[in-house]
């Protein structure tokens, strides 16, 4: 049935957001309340799977019988995820990722400076770790990508599904402030080879369970 459509498998989520160092009491973060990743843990775990759910920072409670590894950044995220990818059947990557980091964390808090108007952060590229799993030749789980998009929301996400290798990405239209980013509902569109499927807005739990079945369906070996 449907409610066991994972039983057997283990699955790797990631979910909520990065916070990168800027020296001791600041970072540079996004949004991402968990919300979706969680959601997603939940009903993986009660479709039957094994569940590790790699969590940035976020304010949210463990899904029961969910393994959960706490992380900061986008590095602590890749080891996390490379580890725990190593014996998995799916990985689908619901974390907002930052995409730069400060180039240096500075050891002390950075000073103002006395009549200094204007500051520059310099950046450096994070490692992509949704790419990074779907690259390998060896152990190479089904792999789903996320994509928050503010515009032309299913061209971006072909172009990531295409570009990072993935099985199924999932697009999310983040421009409107009830779906996406730390609401309760979204509206996604299911995006693979083949096919594109449009599921319309409801809460993240219901999503979840939806998005869960069809990742199930087309991991089947
Ligand atoms: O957490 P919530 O408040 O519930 O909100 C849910 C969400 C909107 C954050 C979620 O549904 C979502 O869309 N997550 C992906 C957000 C994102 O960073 O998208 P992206 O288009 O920048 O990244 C594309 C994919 O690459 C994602 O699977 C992302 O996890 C992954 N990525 C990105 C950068 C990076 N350095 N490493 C990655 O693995």
């Amino acid at each position: 049935g449907s409610s066991d459509c994972l039983r057997g498998k283990s699955v790797v989520i990631t979910a909520g957001p990065t916070r990168e160092a800027l020296d001791p009491v600041r970072y540079l973060s996004n949004h991402s309340s968990g919300k979706m990743g969680f959601a997603l843990a939940e009903a993986a775990q009660r479709a039957g799977a094994q569940v590790t759910l790699i969590a940035g920072p976020v304010n949210l409670a463990t899904p029961a019988q969910v393994k959960r590894v706490d992380v900061v950044d986008a590095r602590d995220m890749r080891a996390a995820a490379e580890r725990a990818a190593d014996l998995c059947d799916i990985f689908i990557g619901a974390a907002a990722v930052a995409d730069f980091r400060p180039a240096t964390m500075a050891e002390q808090k950075i000073k103002k400076r006395e009549g200094c108007d204007e500051s520059a952060i310099a950046l450096v590229k994070n490692p992509d770790i949704v790419a990074g799993i779907a690259a390998r030749s060896q152990r190479r789980p089904f792999t789903v990508g996320f994509a928050a998009e503010t515009q032309q929301v299913e061209h971006y996400a072909q172009d990531k599904l295409q570009r990072k290798n993935l099985d199924m990405i999932i697009a999310n239209d983040v421009s409107s402030t009830n779906s996406g980013f730390n609401s309760d509902r979204n509206a996604v569109t299911v995006i693979d080879r083949h096919s594109s499927t449009h599921l319309p807005q409801a809460l993240k739990a219901d999503l979840a369970r939806q998005l869960i079945e069809i990742i199930a369906a087309k991991a089947q070996p």
